[in-house]
Formats: C-alpha cells, structure tokens, sequence
C-alpha cells in the first residue's frame, strides 16, 4: 500500500491517447478527440514497495550492469537472444522468435482469439517453461480451454492473479522463459490508487511489466482489450511503452484472422500472419491469398480489390459496386465507407472523358467489411467496378488496383507504391494495375513482361494505366 509520504493527486487522462492533464478537458489538446478525458487518482512521489525494486517507479538496477555512460562502440552487440515461439507465423511476424527481455503487446477486440493464440504458444511449445497469468478466467477455464487446443501441458504453469506485485512475486519464484499476461485492463498495481483498467493503472502496469522484462531478460506477452470505437483505450496509450505491438483483426463471425505487426523495435512491421480460427484453436494459415478467394469463386461482377494503406500499414479490401437502370426519373447513388461526393466526381469523369452514359443509372458502392475509406488510392479500384458492374463482366480475382484519378481521367500515382505492389504480391495477387507516372524505387517487375523482379519478391505482373481508356482497354478486353 502506498506509504503515508506519499501525495495523491487528481489527473484527467484522455482515453484515446493517454495525454495526461491536471484539468478536465472537454476536447482533448493531443489527438483532437472530444470527450475523452477521464479522472483518475495517481499517487506521486516514492512508493512503498511490496516485492523490491519492481514496483518502484524509476529507480531501477539491472543486476551486473552498471549504468554508468559507456562509448557505443564497446557495447556488446551480440546480446539479442531470441527465443522461438515454436509457431511460425508469430516467429516470423517477430522477426525470428521472441527477443528476451522484451515486451510483447497484442491487442484486438474481445472474442477475436488473444487468449487463445497466447495459450497455444506455450501448449505447443512444450520445452519451454511458461508463466500463464490469467486475469479474466479462472484456472479452470483456461484447464478447459487447454484442453480443446491440445498440445503439451506439462511445462505450462497457470497463475489466476491481477495484482503485478503478486504476480511478479510467483514470476520471480518459478523463473519461467515467457510469461503471459492476459490482460493489461484487468491487472492493478499498488502503487496507483485507481480502479483496474484505469489509464493510469494500465500504463503504471505496462511500465512495471517492462521494467521487469528488462531487469530479468524474460519476455513477456501482454494482452489488451481494444474497445469498438476503433482507437484503443488501453494498448493505444501503450504503444510507446512496449517494444512490439502486434494486432489481430477479423470479423469475428468470420473464419480468418490477421496479426498484424504495427511496431517492431527488433524487426519489420511490413509483416502480416494470418490464422483460421477453427474448432481447436488457431490454424497458421501460410498461404494468405486462401482467405481471399472464397469470396470471389463465383466470378462476380461489380467487384474489384483496392491495395490501400493505413497509416503505414498496407491491406487489401474489395471495393463493391452495382450499376443498374434507375427505376424513378432521377439516378440515385449512394455509397457506404466512401464520400459520395467523390463518387459523383469519378462517375462525371467516366462520363465526360470516357464517354461512359451513366446518368441515367443507379450506382450503389459499398467497401467490404465496414471499412470506412478516405483515401484516394483506391479511386482506381472503384472505377474498376463500377465499369465491371456496368458491363457485367467480372474482373479476374487476382487483380488488384492502386491509383487515384484526376478531373481529366488521368490515373495519378499514389503514395508507398511498392509496399502496396509487395502487400499484394505477398497475399497471392497475380497483377496490380498502377498509374503510368508511378515511379518505383525497386522495380519488382517490368510493366508488361510479367517477368519476375528480386528474387525475394513474389512474382506479380505490374500494369501501368496512364488513363480510364487505357484502364478500359487492358481490363475488359
Ligand atoms: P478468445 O481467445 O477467448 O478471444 P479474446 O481473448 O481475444 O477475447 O477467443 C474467443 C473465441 O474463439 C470464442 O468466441 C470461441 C472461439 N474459439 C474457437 O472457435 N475455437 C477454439 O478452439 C477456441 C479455444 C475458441
Ligand atoms: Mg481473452
């Protein structure tokens, strides 16, 4: 418990970013977001400390280090030890296993699999001793839930616990090689006088976790629940605090899960790992271009695949579209996760400079999956199948588009092109169109040869569009 010496103040966090304020704040000064302040009571000065130095904020020793300055070039570089997960794809998505003394964030929406995919690391990994602590379930549950991943159970050890001091306690006692922490919302520390889940408990949390990592070498995997509203209360404020950030996406009525590496202090972030959630467990699946193809067998029109980027993270997502007569005088167009405005705009340069009658149609667009799109990469997958739709002919399921277009039908290049060309190469696209002023830094492949570029690179045919007429010619002939 926190230490007579102690003060305790009031601080307003913003949930969405973690900016801390001594006032409440109606919009928050850091991210922008309204209403996003909450209060919280943080204990300052030196706490108390149940189990020495690991609840102390600050103030740490790392056992047989000095800290005193050394010169850069005497440190020694061959200390980064990296332990395999025994799962091939988070070993990849890792950058070739866990680094020790790391600390692993993953985070996703509740039910969409963090529990499972951390228990089933160590079942399967069954040299290795693990520390798995639970804060949501009961040790039966996770007994339970054992027992329908399978695997090897012997070396996992299961600790239902929230307090981090007591759980750094057992941790230092068993000595494991990993420990899981499942979840960051549900753990407290004694040294922050707020309800779990609380921003201030989260990060004081998160740091203590890290600051144990480091001190011991064991990596620890840290789970975080994000909310519906999209960004992230809890891992968002994280994100700086931990040293990798990993986040599963999927519908969770769907089969299919993506991993998704956001930030990586040992490795890349262009990687993606992707699972097929089944009846017992997680299923690497390893070639992810299986996850797209089941929606498109039947060979339908009026659909087209966009590589898009988000931030810096590039995905691919199908852009839909119908065009039909209009049944009343005036044409409707309507689109879901797109502006309707831009899609008049792109439907009047079809129809000015491409001589495509589409006045007298309704044209409907919808993005799949509920994805909300501002960016104007994907104007050109959009024109794609609105054409595709209008003349009910399908484009081949392996063709994808990333592009912009202009006021007078010109296709315009847009941003990180080949992270998008190597995004979709990867996922098992066979042809990406592109705008013809693209310049690439690496050329994976020429225009039109379909020859294949780096070795490395998966073979994808690239085709340089300068214009909706050239787009027309090349797709629908
Ligand atoms: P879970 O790992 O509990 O999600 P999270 O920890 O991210 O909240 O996964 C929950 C879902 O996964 C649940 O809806 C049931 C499903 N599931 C399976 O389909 N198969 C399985 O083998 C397991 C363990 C769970
Ligand atoms: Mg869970």
């Amino acid at each position: 418990m926190a230490a007579a010496s102690n003060k305790t103040k009031t601080t307003w966090f913003c949930k969405n970013c973690g900016y801390e304020s001594p006032k409440w704040l109606g919009r928050c000064p850091s991210c922008g977001q309204w209403n996003t302040m909450a209060e919280s009571t943080v204990v300052t000065g030196k706490a108390t400390s149940a189990h020495g130095s690991f609840s102390a904020p600050g103030g740490f020793s790392v056992p047989g280090q000095t800290r005193t300055p050394r010169r850069l070039s005497e440190i020694d570089m061959g200390s980064e030890a990296r332990i395999s997960l025994c799962n091939k794809e988070v070993d990849r998505i890792l950058g070739g296993g866990i680094v020790e003394g790391s600390l692993v964030l993953i985070g996703g929406e509740p039910g969409i699999g963090k529990s499972t995919l951390s228990l089933q690391i160590p079942l399967f990994c069954p040299s290795m001793k693990t520390l798995y602590v639970s804060g949501e379930e009961s040790v039966r549950q996770v007994r339970m839930r054992a027992e329908r991943l399978g695997g090897d159970s012997s070396n996992c050890f299961i600790l239902s616990e929230t307090c981090i001091e007591e759980i750094l306690k057992h941790a230092q006692e068993l000595a494991p090689e990993l420990m899981v922490v499942d979840s960051v919302q549900t753990m407290y520390t004694q040294t922050v006088e707020s309800t779990a889940g609380s921003v201030a408990q989260i990060r004081e949390s998160a740091a203590i976790l890290l600051r144990f990592a480091k001190e011991t070498g064991i990596p620890v995997i840290l789970i975080g629940h994000i909310t519906k509203e999209g960004y992230i209360a809890g891992p968002k404020i994280l994100e700086h605090i931990v040293d990798v950030v990993l986040q599963f996406e999927g519908e969770p009525r769907g089969a299919y899960r993506i991993l998704r590496s956001i930030k990586n202090r040992f490795g890349s972030t262009s990687e993606i790992a992707v699972f097929e959630m089944t009846g017992t467990g997680l299923r690497e699946v390893e070639n992810p271009s299986e996850m797209l193809i089941p929606m498109h067998e039947s060979g339908l029109s009026g659909t087209a695949i966009a590589a898009m980027l988000d931030g810096v993270r590039p995905f691919l997502f199908e852009v839909q579209a119908l065009v039909s007569s209009a049944a009343y005088g005036t044409a409707q167009r309507s689109a879901t996760g797109f502006d309707v405005r831009r899609l008049n705009m792109l439907l009047a340069v079809l129809e000015k400079r491409a001589g495509f009658k589409l006045g007298q149609k309704d044209v409907f667009l919808n993005m799949a999956g509920g994805l909300r799109i501002t960016d104007t990469s994907c104007d050109l997958a959009v024109v794609a199948s609105v054409l595709s739709s209008n003349f009910d002919f399908p484009i081949p399921p392996d063709v994808c588009f990333a592009g912009e277009v202009g006021l007078s039908g010109e296709i315009r290049p847009v941003g990180q092109t080949e992270r998008r060309v190597a995004e979709a190469a990867r996922l098992g696209f066979k042809r990406i169109y592109i705008s013809s002023f693209t310049r690439l830094a690496t050329q994976p492949a020429s225009p039109t040869s379909g020859q294949s570029g780096p070795s490395e690179t998966p073979l994808i045919d690239i085709v340089r569009v300068a214009d909706i007429a050239a787009l027309v010619r090349k797709l629908f002939k």
